[in-house]
């Protein structure tokens, strides 16, 4: 057995329970025939950044839809996602003065972990959705009978976002000259949009100068975009799994970063297991109940070299908890000598549920979180490395609050999303401007 099937023999959470094992057997090699998704050289360019991160010297934005959906590949959905995330690092870069590592929660995050095995719905129980790479969303047995062939669709989908995520940040869309065109949609109806374009205004008095001084490198006309998702279904990632030539190392070349989620993050899982053995920059989630010599462990599990770069925590903890349970996580992880990028999920920790059934956030909470964690990093002089969001650039009421004020009862008027609630654009923007004023006042 080779390496990259060693976690095989071990217990992997959260795995579809497929009806034919033949037909799964029939995907994965037809998926292990197929070209790389992403290179194994940009999964190391990203790590460079992201060992920048763990320096102290960049930040990290990292985000997208809770789940992709098939259907949600459009060139619309992709070009306001991406536009948004834009916005939010050039709010981030000019208000901040700090280089943003743009990291897309997108092309490959297509599956679910779920709490609870199966749903009911009016007496009648069918398995849960487990995201468009698994089974439907629609309540039905046939859809929600996991299919394996839709880890083949996961690819293609994966395939068509990359392309287009690739061609808009570099065929143009992403100049810098752009910053105006980005907003133009948005200013007049929101008041992040209009907070946004005064800054707009300012770095194209910058710009200006800079050409004027004969300046205008290239950095200013494309963007290092990069992809991410959970690495849920082993087999799908193990079978986009490849060995680099350049260095006989294998990578997962299904996305840049991956990560290990909060319920499939056991020392002794195949999820761990299988992440030790792949080269790419790695995150994994730590909630509230992650104790310092747990992380300790997937230090060593993970990161044997100590390699900056390699791993990113991904805190969750919740904004009641974060103070409480974030500094002697981040204190005994510092004092071993550890070289780990840290980054805040202000999301997960913060879910409830409206009384109309729709499971939603408060940006308040939202807010909280991530002011929790720069404080804690500021006490402790550690760096507060990044946030990890879900967010769409569509104009939804997923979450409440926010500088349009949307409130429980504005839920159901566009409630779109296939999973977690996701902010929308103006409370991306928001926080993005709440976040560089964070980040400003050390
Ligand atoms: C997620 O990122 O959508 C998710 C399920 O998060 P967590 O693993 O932190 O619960
Ligand atoms: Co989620």
């Amino acid at each position: 057995m080779s390496n990259l099937d060693s976690w095989r023999t071990m217990t992997a959470a959260q795995q579809p329970d497929w009806p034919d094992r033949s037909e799964l057997e029939k995907v994965v090699a037809e998926l292990g025939g197929l070209p790389p998704l992403v290179f194994a050289g940009e999964c190391d360019q990203l790590k460079d950044q992201l060992a920048a991160v763990a320096r102290g010297e960049a930040f990290v934005l990292q985000g997208g839809d809770c789940a992709e959906t098939f259907a949600g590949a459009t060139a619309d959905n992709v070009r306001n996602k991406l536009k948004t995330l834009l916005q939010m690092a050039i709010v981030l870069t000019y208000a901040a003065k700090v280089p943003v590592v743009k990291i897309g929660r997108v092309a490959g995050q297509f599956a679910k972990p779920r709490s609870k095995g199966t749903e009911v719905r009016d007496g009648v129980e069918l398995p849960a959705y487990r995201g468009d790479m698994v089974n439907g969303f629609e309540f039905t047995p046939e859809s929600r009978r996991p299919d394996p062939w839709r880890l083949l669709r996961a690819y293609h989908s994966s395939a068509v976002t990359l392309n287009l995520a690739r061609a808009f940040t570099k065929g143009g869309y992403a100049d810098l000259r752009q910053v105006h065109a980005w907003n133009q949609d948005f200013v007049a109806e929101s008041p992040a949009g209009r907070r946004y374009e005064q800054l707009a205004r300012e770095i194209d008095q910058a710009l200006a100068f800079m050409r004027a001084c004969g300046a205008d490198p290239e950095e200013f006309h494309t963007v290092e975009f990069y992809s991410s998702h959970e690495a849920l279904i082993l087999d799908y990632d193990r079978a986009l799994t490849r060995v680099d030539s350049r260095t006989g190392l294998p990578y997962d070349v299904s996305a840049h970063m991956v990560w290990i989620g909060e319920r499939t993050r056991q020392l002794d899982g195949a999820h761990v297991e299988f992440f030790s053995r792949i080269r790419n920059p790695i995150g994994v989630k730590l909630g509230p109940t992650t104790s310092p010599e747990e992380a300790l462990a997937l230090v060593d599990k993970l990161n044997p070299d100590n390699e900056a770069g390699r791993l990113t925590f991904i805190t969750r903890m919740g904004a009641s908890k974060i103070r409480q349970h974030l500094p002697t996580l981040v204190e005994k992880v510092t004092a071993s000598g550890a070289k780990v990028a840290w980054i805040c999920d202000p999301m997960h920790g913060n879910t409830w549920e409206a009384p109309s059934g729709h499971k939603t956030r408060r940006l308040d909470d939202v807010l909280d979180e991530v002011a929790g964690f720069f404080e804690v990093h500021r006490a402790l002089g550690t760096h507060p490395g990044g946030i990890h969001i879900e967010f769409t650039g569509d104009d939804v009421t997923e979450c409440v609050g926010g500088g349009q004020e949307i409130v429980e009862g504005d839920l159901a008027l566009r409630y779109e999303t296939a999973c977690d609630p996701r902010l929308n654009r103006g409370q991306s923007l928001d926080l993005a401007f709440r976040v560089a004023e964070l980040y400003r006042s050390v």
